[in-house]
């Protein structure tokens, strides 16, 4: 792309479109704030955006303050037991009628002029009403309900579109991948309330993806100690390093810029090893044989994937280890990673708290993981400040990646396939104005 041909903060859909190319993308849709606005108009208001899940929400009264792009909205369970995603926004002035991130009300009560809505959004109390007209309908000014909503397995997703796609084709294959999250529980629940913490980072929400290239560089400790015991937890015994292109494992692309590092077969591959590991936790021989009593043939592949599809949901949701991950995109350069981690239903509470431990050794606040890729994806946030040679490489293992039986295209664990695909992806949605 001729940079001088790029007039800053306006774009159009030829210089978009070039901004994404075979194998590279400019670093600017990366650091431009006319193009996270952009991306707040043409991704974040118009496709399935996931909002939470139902058992973040369990009583009446019970809700949640989440984002789509930069509307508030708030995910909440009815007196009516509905589960709605209502924007908290005053239909008086404007105000936010909810300002903590969780809880349990009767109601909900603006605090700027007394305006109170029932938990299914309905206006119930109009303060001073006798000052209006004939023409103010109490019934309806209750609090917005997003345009469209729907749920998949408990996973509430919405979308501030009025038209678009049904969910079920926007997630496509990835819905079964989701899947063997929720069924690594005998009873096919899961419960998001093991406990929810937050990283901001300096970078942009696109950063964080699906990469199985990075591992042995960013998290080398992690990896030399998985290298001196491979009996490292559920789901990960590793007797085979997953991280090298001669392993078992695969990155996959479904779609709609949907990905994942697909551990499936080296899983299954040490299944044994999986098994016998779980089997010591107290608890662990009943859950093996209640897998294999609910989910039959598929037990082997359940209980060695632990709950782990290492799916990236685009735009803003990651399934991986034993957490739901939201990303919020703040600003160009600025990004807010939700993490909750899960508990399985029907399993003892030995094994959740191990998942829990596990959980926060590698993603919490002082975790041997996570907090590397925050300060890495920081650093490319400021390398990628440099407008010379501005363009970012993605096409590791382009040349042996092919098309497989589902349809998802698969490449070895560090191609950079889930990068392509989500960037098609991006691509396709920021170049479509209508
Ligand atoms: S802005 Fe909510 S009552 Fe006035
Ligand atoms: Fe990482």
């Amino acid at each position: 792309m001729n940079q001088a041909a790029v007039s800053w903060h306006s774009y159009s859909d030829a210089q978009l479109a070039d901004m994404v190319q075979n194998g590279r993308v400019h670093s600017r849709i990366y650091t431009d704030q006319a193009i996270f606005e952009l991306e707040l108009e043409r991704i974040f208001s118009r496709i399935w955006i996931y909002i939470g899940h139902e058992s973040e929400v369990p009583n009446d009264g019970d809700y949640q303050m989440r984002d789509i792009g930069r509307t508030p909205v708030l995910l909440v369970r009815g007196n009516d037991h509905k589960v709605r995603v209502l924007v908290n926004r005053c239909r008086h002035r404007g105000a936010q009628v909810v300002e903590t991130e969780s809880g349990n009300v009767p109601s909900f009560r603006c605090w700027y002029h007394g305006w109170t809505y029932d938990t299914s959004g309905a206006l119930i109390n109009l303060t001073g009403a006798e000052a209006y007209g004939k023409d103010f309908k109490i019934e309806e000014m209750g609090l917005s309900p997003v345009p469209r909503v729907a749920s998949y397995r408990g996973f509430v997703f919405a979308s501030l579109a009025t038209d678009g796609e049904p969910l079920e084709t926007f997630l496509g294959r990835a819905a079964t991948m989701i899947d063997l999250l929720v069924d690594a529980s005998p009873t096919s629940e899961i419960f998001a309330d093991g406990g929810t913490h937050k990283t901001e980072y300096n970078g942009n929400w696109k950063l964080i993806g699906m990469d199985g290239y990075h591992p042995h560089y960013t998290h080398a400790s992690v990896i030399a100690a998985m290298h001196r015991k491979p009996e490292a937890g559920i789901g990960a015994t590793h007797r085979e390093d997953p991280f090298v292109d001669t392993a078992r494992t695969r990155t996959r692309d479904f779609g709609h810029g949907h990905a994942m590092l697909d551990f499936r077969d080296h899983r299954i591959h040490q299944y044994e090893m999986n098994a016998a590991f779980i089997r010591k936790i107290s608890g662990g021989e009943a859950y093996v044989d209640a897998m294999h009593q609910a989910h039959g043939e598929q037990a082997p592949l359940l209980i060695s994937l632990a709950g782990d599809p290492h799916l990236g949901l685009f735009p803003n949701m990651q399934l991986i280890n034993n957490q739901i991950r939201i990303i919020t995109p703040l600003a160009a350069n600025r990004t807010r990673v939700t993490m909750t981690a899960v508990r399985l239903g029907g399993v003892s509470a030995e094994i959740n708290a191990t998942r829990l431990r596990q959980h926060e050794s590698f993603y919490g606040p002082a975790g041997a993981g996570s907090p590397d890729d925050a300060e890495i994806f920081e650093r490319v946030q400021l390398g990628m400040q440099a407008e010379v040679n501005p363009w970012l490489e993605i096409s590791r293992g382009m040349e042996r990646e092919r098309v497989d039986d589902d349809g998802s295209i698969v490449g070895l664990i560090s191609d950079e396939v889930p990068q392509r695909g989500m960037m098609r992806y991006w691509s396709a949605l920021m170049n479509s104005a209508a």
